[in-house]
């Protein structure tokens, strides 16, 4: 191979990894912020929400994020059952971080903490469950209290 032929397959591989790192950061960013109206001390988020409609399927999400500017941390909403909701804080207990929901759990990305989608310590070094909101629903709306 000489220098010329090189430098073509070096580039072509610099391109080829650049796309697949481009494709798993798109795979990745696949939570969901919902809208909330936010009043005095609760914020209210549509059921509809949760569902999500790709093609022609309706599917169910099991968790939609909400951002509000009394926390500097997203609230995470997780959907247990069709009246059971839970609201956790995405701070993790042991530094601060921000944490990530993947499906049931939650993790932290600066050491490896896991909280369960209640919010209870599933794995250290986290010590501290996280902090859960109250949660009330009616037909349409679920409300959780800050
Ligand atoms: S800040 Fe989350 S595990 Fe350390």
């Amino acid at each position: 191979m000489d220098r010329k032929d090189f430098i073509k397959s070096v580039g072509y591989t610099c391109i080829g990894g650049s796309a697949i790192v481009a494709l798993l950061q798109s795979c990745a960013g696949t939570n969901y912020f919902a809208q909330n109206i936010l009043s005095e001390n609760q914020i209210a988020v549509k059921k509809t929400e949760f569902v999500e409609v790709k093609k022609d399927k309706t599917l169910q999400r099991k968790y939609v994020l909400v951002k509000t500017t009394v926390f500097d941390f997203p609230i995470c909403i997780y959907k247990l059952s069709e009246q059971n909701y839970t609201a956790l804080l995405l701070k993790c207990t042991h530094k601060g971080c921000e944490l990530k929901p993947h499906g049931d759990y939650l993790s932290c990305p600066c050491h490896g903490s896991e909280f369960s989608n209640t919010g209870v310590v599933l794995n250290p070094p986290a010590e501290e469950n996280l902090k859960v909101f109250q949660v009330k629903t009616d037909q349409a709306n679920i409300y959780v209290q800050l």
